[in-house]
């Protein structure tokens, strides 16, 4: 298949072989693409988003996604009886809207555009018009999973909000804390920011494909089913390509799933006692918690899972990497032992292993011939989950 994702100039060569050479060491847990595979960078983009500005939900009851997302960390920046706004404490639009609507859904994410000019050059690009909204400018697309895809610019930042200091923590020399004790409350996390969305897609490629060339994101890792790495890649972690500038490891990522859909979203906390001290507080106001806390490997988050009232499930976590645009795509194969360096093994409600719809879901794929869901990626996908 030729795809518009030909190998770019920068990223062509795969790695060296040698230990000490490669340089995705100490970066992913394998090595490089093999020569032919995805580059995981577009040749000629539309433009490069600078980042992810805020996601769109759906919920019946504003009142208790409220109460969640105070309990979880965010503050409220807007309520009007259609509309909730939260927002983290660092200075950017709310970045979680949430409007009234008959069942809980995910309705999409919105990208930050680099510049005003970027988003005309995504109309063009896509037949799309700017039209205004909350303040800025924005284009609304579709990606080839069928998720609305905002694009904006202009739309007024939040002042930021005063948040706290990480810990000071005592270490073999030089104690930073001296005659005063260390005392985490328990209480509601202070979110800081949006970091990362998750989705499923049973149209992982081509929705790849799609970011890649219309945003100008690029692949930090690629996780591919073990034993059928010539299929592809079956999960990307996604970022900006902001150049010099130091960006989140991954700002989207994506997964080959038998159902379209969210899977979560992350929010940044100071550091690993407030991910705790938080995860004790929504565990004694009863919330569900799905997994953690834990080290993912690709990305290096202490991580922490959780899930609100309608079942979506929301990240607390802290310590992340960053990369520039030079780092290129690590490839690993996809397994749930694979998801975490330190912490509880991934449980089956955070891979979705009891979850009856899936099953549903996955015969419906089956049948369905218009995506890239076949026999050997179902049985490879539960084979990665239970290993
Ligand atoms: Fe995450």
């Amino acid at each position: 298949m030729t795809t518009h994702l030909d190998p770019a100039p920068v990223s062509g060569s795969p790695p060296p072989e040698g230990p000490g050479e490669d340089p995705h060491r100490s970066l992913h847990s394998e090595t490089g693409a093999r020569p032919g595979e995805h580059p995981g960078r577009p040749r000629n983009p539309l433009v490069k988003v600078a980042g992810l500005a805020w996601l769109e939900f759906e919920k019946p009851d504003l009142d208790r996604a409220g109460r969640f997302g105070t309990d979880f960390g965010f503050t409220v920046a807007g309520r009007t009886p259609e509309t909730l706004l939260l927002r983290g404490r660092q200075a950017a639009a709310a970045c979680l809207v949430v409007r009234r609507g008959p069942s809980p859904r995910f309705v999409g994410p919105a990208f930050a555009a680099a510049s005003r000019g970027d988003l005309d050059r995504l109309a063009r690009g896509t037949g799309g018009t700017v039209t205004a909204h909350r303040g800025g400018h924005a284009v609304l697309l579709r990606d080839p999973s069928g998720f609305p895809v905002r694009v904006v610019h202009g739309v007024p930042d939040l002042p930021a909000l005063p948040g706290r200091a990480p810990l000071p923590l005592n270490f073999g020399s030089g104690p930073a804390r001296v005659n005063a004790a260390q005392r985490p409350a328990r209480r509601p996390a202070e979110i800081q920011r949006l970091g990362h969305v998750v989705l499923g897609s049973t149209r992982f490629r081509a929705a790849l494909d799609w970011y890649l060339h219309t945003l100008g994101l690029i692949v930090s890792d690629f996780l591919y089913l073990d034993g059928q790495r010539g299929r592809g890649p079956v999960m990307a972690f996604i970022r900006c390509d902001l150049g010099s500038v130091p960006a989140d490891h991954h700002t989207l990522a994506m997964a080959l799933q038998p159902r379209t859909g969210y899977v979560h979203s992350a929010y940044q906390l100071t550091d690993l006692d407030e991910v705790a001290a938080s995860g004790e507080y929504l565990r004694e106001r009863g919330y569900r918690h799905s997994w953690g806390l834990g080290r993912h490997i690709q990305g290096s988050q202490i991580f922490d899972y959780w899930r609100d009232h309608d079942r979506a499930m929301f990240e607390h976590y802290t310590d992340g990497d960053v990369l520039d645009a030079t780092a290129e795509p690590g490839w690993a194969p996809l397994s749930a032992s694979g998801l975490a360096q330190w912490g509880p093994k991934a449980t089956a409600d955070f891979t979705g292993t009891k979850d009856p719809g899936v099953v549903v879901a996955a015969i419906k794929a089956l049948r369905d011939k218009d995506n890239e869901i076949d026999l050997p990626a179902l049985r490879g996908l539960i084979k990665a989950m239970g290993s």
